[in-house]
């Protein structure tokens, strides 16, 4: 979906690059997966604090293409929480009106894994509240190389004439197709890095990079900086009349 400019003047789409869990759990002389448990708690926080703050799309960096270079032990480890997340969520989510959704490339993930992702958008697809978008496998470049061969494949089939393609028919083949563009990326933890996250939906996202860790991010600074956004100007490219 290609970008709305609307009439609100806080973000309707907020992406967050949830870093800093291993810090925490470092600070605390715990293991990395004691961060990972905390930080999935500040999840549910935030995704309670949206209708509150007017965020009708919340898209979370919860796996990255690159986070299987980690050790095996903290691989498995978030593999299995996302899973008991995942399980022990969906029903909450739909009983609170969520909409989830996951964003990434599945192939590489657990066939339990995979089914509970299903079983979670089923479940929720007609929720009519907050959009939550988890990205699980999920990195900017790989989407868009996997866009672009399914693209291919479409001219290849006779289905679309190069001559067609611009910038609205790309998007139409990314893992975000029926998402508006973020308006805000909040990174936590002090790092000013995009990571390989969102890269062609965040083109003329207004970004946040905070010092907080994301298990001590609240809804109150979830709060603050939303506010923040709202007397941000906006310009797109063009120049203020
Ligand atoms: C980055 O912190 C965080 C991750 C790679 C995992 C994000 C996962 C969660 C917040 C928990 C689960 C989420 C869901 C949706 C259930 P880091 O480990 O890189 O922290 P560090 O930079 O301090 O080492």
């Amino acid at each position: 979906m290609a970008r709305e400019d609307s009439d609100q003047s806080g973000p309707r789409h907020v992406a967050i690059i949830m870093d800093g869990n291993g810090r925490w759990a470092q600070m605390r002389r715990r293991p990395r997966l004691f961060g990972h448990q905390a930080g999935a708690r500040r999840v549910r926080e935030i995704v309670e604090a949206c209708p509150d703050f007017g965020v009708k799309y919340l898209t979370i960096f919860a796996f990255s293409t690159e986070n299987w270079k980690r050790t095996q032990t903290e691989v498995a480890g978030l593999m299995s929480l996302f899973r008991r997340y995942i399980h022990k969520e969906m029903q909450a989510f739909k009983a609170e009106n969520v909409q989830v959704r996951f964003i990434g490339d599945r192939v590489r993930l657990d066939a339990k894994l995979r089914a509970l992702m299903d079983e979670a958008e089923e479940i929720t697809a007609d929720c009519t509240g907050t959009n939550l978008t988890i990205a699980l496998n999920y990195g900017g470049r790989d989407e868009v190389a996997r866009a672009t061969k399914r693209l291919a494949q479409d001219v290849k089939a006779g289905r679309l004439d190069p001559e067609d393609v611009d910038e609205e028919t790309l998007p139409k083949y990314l893992d975000t197709c029926v998402l508006p563009d973020p308006d805000l990326v909040i990174r936590t933890s002090g790092e000013a890095r995009v990571s390989n996250f969102l890269l062609w939906q965040s083109a003329y996202a207004e970004y946040e990079f905070i010092d907080t860790l994301w298990p001590d991010f609240t809804r109150e600074e979830f709060g603050r900086l939303v506010g923040s956004y709202g007397k941000r100007d906006r310009r797109f490219g063009a120049v203020k009349a």
